[in-house]
């Protein structure tokens, strides 16, 4: 069997090169399986993977990818027998362990999802890591009572992966989104993922002296962090609750106490990576469900393994718009 991979290698100066290689097919241990791989997507994860940063992989020659879907070719557990379709997202695949952007797939059973049913590998990694956080994230603000009653929510890094999903899902609940980017031309584009409103990064990302704002949000999915979650929250509404996922504008915070204490803001906090599994799937089946969008393919750039650099370029500087699909 042929294992065509996308493996990024760190070379004798501490530089790092990349690019596709056939490796051997991974031997499966107890307790792992092995999954043919249909498709997995990329994330700014994998783009950080790709360059060598330490805080994503320490470990070369190394394999891309955090999500991959696809079929069981080998099993050593009781939960899986050859031809399941399953699908793996996060724990340690992509960073530390071979990731989904080759043939063959080899890891700990307990990583691994049964594909619901009533949805493809193709649009499960549509989804991929992205769409997991975005769902996630609104499961939070319906777990905590947030309704389209409650007024509007709003979604930072909105033409991202986990943005654009979030925008899409929400809009798709009846929620009225009100959407931030740093890109005036994409403006139509997140109306018709279904945001009401869209505001430019520039105009919301400058910092305001005063601890809080004219109360205007139910809700936030924030997804950058940084300074724009920090004015975010000085504009949620009594009983709010904001999300916070991402790093992409900055990891620190810089925020008052007074959101939380005089208007009972929460601040929740999305992980994909380790969250439970009964939790991963739960998620799964609603996004194959109640939250399945109409307009994944809008969002979609489908490309394959020889694709990767220049994706990844377009994630690190920022620009990326929608969900990259990686077809194995
Ligand atoms: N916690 C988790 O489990 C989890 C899971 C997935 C992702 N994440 C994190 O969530 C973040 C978003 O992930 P993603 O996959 O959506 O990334 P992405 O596709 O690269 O999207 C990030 C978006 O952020 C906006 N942006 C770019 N530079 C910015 C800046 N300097 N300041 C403010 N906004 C900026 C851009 O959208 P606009 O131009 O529309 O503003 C960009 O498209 C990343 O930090 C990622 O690591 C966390």
């Amino acid at each position: 069997m042929k294992n065509s991979a996308f493996v990024v290698d760190k070379n004798e100066d501490g530089t790092f090169t990349s690019g596709i290689k056939e490796i051997s097919v991974p031997t499966i241990g107890e307790n792992e399986v092995l999954i043919k791989a249909s498709y997995s997507s990329l994330n700014f994860k994998d783009a950080l993977s790709s360059v060598g940063n330490p805080g994503v992989t320490r470990n070369f020659p190394h394999v891309t990818g955090i999500d991959v879907a696809g079929v069981v070719e080998e099993s050593n557990s009781a939960d899986f027998v050859k031809g399941d379709e399953v699908l793996v997202t996060g724990y340690d695949m992509g960073m530390n362990t071979d990731g989904g952007h080759q043939s063959f797939v080899k890891v700990p059973a307990a990583w691994v999802v049964k594909k619901p049913s009533n949805i493809t590998d193709k649009e499960i990694m549509i989804y991929g890591t992205a769409g997991l956080t975005a769902g996630l994230s609104v499961n939070e603000l319906l777990n905590n009572g947030i309704t389209p009653e409650s007024g509007e929510i709003l979604v930072t890094g909105a033409t991202g992966g986990v943005g654009s999903i979030a925008v899409a899902i929400l809009s798709k609940l009846g929620f009225d989104v009100v959407a931030i980017s740093g890109k005036e031309e994409k403006i139509a584009f997140l109306k018709e993922l279904g945001a009401k409103e869209v505001i430019l990064r520039k105009d919301f990302d400058s910092e305001n002296k005063k601890p809080m704002v004219r109360e205007r949000f139910a809700g936030v999915v924030d997804t950058v962090g940084g300074n724009i979650l920090a004015e975010a929250l000085k504009a949620v509404k009594y009983d709010g609750v904001a999300t916070c996922c991402g790093l992409t504008a900055s990891f620190k915070l810089n925020t008052n106490v007074f959101p939380f204490i005089l208007r009972g803001v929460r601040l929740i906090g999305i992980d994909s990576v380790e969250c439970k599994l009964e939790k991963k799937l739960a998620v799964w089946n609603k996004l194959a469900d109640e939250f399945n969008i109409d307009s994944l393919a809008e969002l979609t750039t489908e490309i394959s393994l020889k694709d990767l650099p220049e994706a990844y370029q377009v994630l690190l500087d920022g620009q990326a718009v929608g969900r990259y699909l990686v077809k194995i």
